[in-house]
């Protein structure tokens, strides 16, 4: 079986992360989150002071854009990689509503965006990775072998995303998080560079109704028919 390259693009809480480790656990492929790497470089601008509440030093963090090392460790016993920022581990840190209500204002920004997607098509020199996020068809790989589009309602993906932030101990109402679904779904459709759109030779899965079973068996059924 030869090592593909699959590419997972979509909305926020469409399953795409899911459904990619269960995929590179299945496959023994690589499992990049895209996604994590743009909130890395969100929470380094929260602690260096160049996003608060009111305001965002866009010039104070792409100067600084050179300070900041991301990489991925896998940890054996979650059975995927965790994110770092200049050698610490984020990965709780990154998830939070907080962290989620800038990260979309950061990857507007192509100076960032640049800096990432070269690291990004480092990681898939060699195939045999699952890599989700936003411009991954359309920018990152456009010669992936697979490329899938996950959608769902708003409504559904902000319910996931709810239920997921308050079993982290989080406190938020719903109506934030679909509120911050719904700004985040604007801004990254709508953005000049690489904005979020539909590869032509995507497949478009809406999984509003399916089961994460449902969802990895229609996936990997995919996978199968071009290996
Ligand atoms: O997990 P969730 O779908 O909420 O988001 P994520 O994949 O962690 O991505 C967070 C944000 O990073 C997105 O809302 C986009 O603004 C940005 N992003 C991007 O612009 N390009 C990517 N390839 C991945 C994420
Ligand atoms: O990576 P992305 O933001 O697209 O979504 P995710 O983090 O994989 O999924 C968000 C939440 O929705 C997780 O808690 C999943 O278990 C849940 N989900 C679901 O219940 N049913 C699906 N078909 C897809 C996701």
């Amino acid at each position: 079986m030869k090592h593909i390259t699959i590419a997972i693009d979509g909305f926020s809480s469409t399953g795409k992360s899911t459904v990619a480790k269960q995929l590179a656990r299945h496959l023994g492929y690589v499992y990049v989150d895209s996604g994590a790497m743009y909130r890395a470089v969100t929470f380094y601008a929260m602690q260096e002071g160049y996003i608060t509440k009111h305001h965002f030093n866009k010039d104070g963090l792409i100067a600084n854009l050179k300070n900041i090392t991301i990489s991925f460790k896998f940890n054996e016993s979650l059975g995927f990689a965790e994110v770092y920022l200049n050698g610490e581990n984020i990965e709780n840190q990154i998830r939070t509503l907080e962290v989620s209500s800038f990260v979309s204002k950061v990857a507007e920004v192509s100076e960032v965006r640049q800096k990432l997607v070269e690291q990004q098509q480092v990681f898939g020199k060699h195939g045999g990775v699952i890599m989700d996020g936003r411009d991954i068809g359309t920018v990152v790989f456009p010669n992936a072998d697979l490329k899938l589009f996950m959608t769902a309602s708003a409504e559904t993906r902000a319910k996931r995303r709810f239920s997921e932030l308050i079993e982290r101990g989080e406190t938020v109402t719903y109506d934030a998080v679909l509120k911050n679904v719904e700004e985040r779904d604007y801004i990254d459709t709508n953005r000049e560079d690489s904005p979020l759109v539909k590869a032509t030779d995507a497949i478009e899965i809406d999984n509003s109704n399916m089961t994460l079973q449902e969802q990895f068996n229609k996936i990997l059924e995919l996978v199968n028919s071009i290996n």
